[in-house]
């Protein structure tokens, strides 16, 4: 079958890129999703069971720093567009294993840049004008903010973890290929996505499995921090708005205007869950337990929307409250994901599907 375009996604057994290759797979039949994703700890299929047979859906395990896989790709699917999701994306592990994080984030970065640049741009290589390199990044290369201010595109980059450092320079490396080699490219920065599928080192889903299991609920430091915090899907919609309407070598930010000091973010998420769990109203909130706080944790990220708002017309879509109860019941009715995903039970689902058919 001839598709329309033949789109890369790499990372798309992950958190994001899982909400992503579904909404892409059943917008646009006439778009082909090739997912090339290594399946790490934090990359599982089981995210992406209801389309996995779907005809204009393939997915490839391997490592985005292979280049000759990449290029492989490339030609054997005629890749004509990227949208590249594949990272390591755990602040907390880039403290304690940067090299993984310059490995995917940066070199990772690099080697599919080539491949799109060697592949798009020879001579036997028909161009196409519709060619995209869409990266994917997070608002964490602006730095930390004070008590007031919004991240903008004009704001100057400053990461200060390995993993917000290794995003920036993997930005850098995009805008690099676009203003050298004419590579068109086009850039996002998001704040703290939440909803289903992400896996249970991150905040929400953390709390919300600990409150399940009367565990701990661990809060950094005095919880002051400040995060803007985006339904998942509306990062997927501001992405597709982005892919087809995304000016070449812009960067757009996107945020929730949502912003929660996690200590009331944990409160909240308790309050909800008492009520869910018909529990005692205040039992959860007596599991928090304040601990050592991140090396180097910035305070406050706040972005400010207002250019993707005024250019594309993305805006999003879901209340804070509903995103909230959504994805407390995701995950109280999806325990088994949840134990498949910490128990490294989905490689045993990928060893059925994939390699013993
Ligand atoms: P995730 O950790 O849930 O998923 C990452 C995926 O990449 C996994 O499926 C993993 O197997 C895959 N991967 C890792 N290394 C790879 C490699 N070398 N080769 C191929 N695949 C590899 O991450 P996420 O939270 O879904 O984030 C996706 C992207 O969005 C990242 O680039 C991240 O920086 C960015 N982002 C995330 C957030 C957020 O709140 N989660 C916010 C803004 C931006
Ligand atoms: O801002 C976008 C970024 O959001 C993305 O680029 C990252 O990939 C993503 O992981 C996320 O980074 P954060 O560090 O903000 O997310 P995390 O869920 O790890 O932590 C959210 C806040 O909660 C942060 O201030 C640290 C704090 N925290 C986190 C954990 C895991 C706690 O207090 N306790 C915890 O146990």
């Amino acid at each position: 079958m001839d598709f329309k375009k033949n789109i890369l996604v790499t990372g798309g057994a992950g958190f994001i890129g899982s909400h992503a290759v579904r909404h892409f797979v059943k917008k646009y039949s006439a778009y082909k999703i090739i997912n090339l994703d290594k399946l790490t700890y934090a990359g599982n299929l089981e995210n992406l069971k209801d389309i996995e047979n779907s005809e204009n859906y393939v997915f490839i395990r391997g490592d985005i720093t292979d280049s000759e896989l990449v290029e492989s790709i490339f030609s054997e699917h005629s890749i004509d567009s990227v949208i590249h999701l594949a990272a390591e994306s755990h602040v907390d592990r880039s403290i304690v294993s940067p090299m993984d994080f310059i490995q995917t984030n940066i070199i990772g970065t690099f080697t599919l840049l080539n491949a799109a640049k060697k592949f798009w741009q020879t001579s036997n290589h028909k161009p196409q004008t519709t060619n995209l390199f869409y990266h994917i990044s997070t608002d964490e290369v602006y730095g930390s903010l004070g008590a007031t201010g919004y991240f903008t595109e004009e704001t100057s980059y400053d990461p200060r973890s390995p993993y917000s450092a290794s995003k920036a320079g993997s930005d850098h490396l995009v805008m690099a290929y676009h203003h050298t080699y004419k590579l068109p490219v086009v850039i996002t920065n998001c704040s703290n996505n939440y909803g289903p599928f992400q896996f249970p080192e991150k905040l929400m889903p953390l709390i919300i499995h600990n409150i399940v299991h009367q565990k701990p609920l661990p809060v950094y430091g005095k919880g002051e921090n400040v995060r803007d915090w985006l339904f998942v899907q509306d990062h997927v919609e501001a992405m597709d708005t982005v892919f087809h309407k995304g000016k070449e070598g812009e960067t757009y930010n996107i945020g929730g205007s949502n912003e929660w000091k996690n200590i009331d973010l944990v409160r909240k998420i308790c309050s909800i869950m008492d009520e869910k769990l018909k529990r005692a109203a205040g039992s959860s909130e007596k599991l928090i337990t304040f601990v050592k706080d991140r090396a180097g944790h910035d305070l406050r990220y706040a972005i400010d929307s207002g250019k993707i708002q005024r250019e594309l017309g993305w805006k999003p879509a879901h209340r804070f409250e509903d995103g909230i109860e959504l994805t407390i019941d995701w995950y109280m009715n999806n325990s088994e994901w949840l134990n498949h995903v910490t128990s490294g039970e989905y490689q045993k689902y990928y060893q059925e599907q994939y390699v013993n058919r």
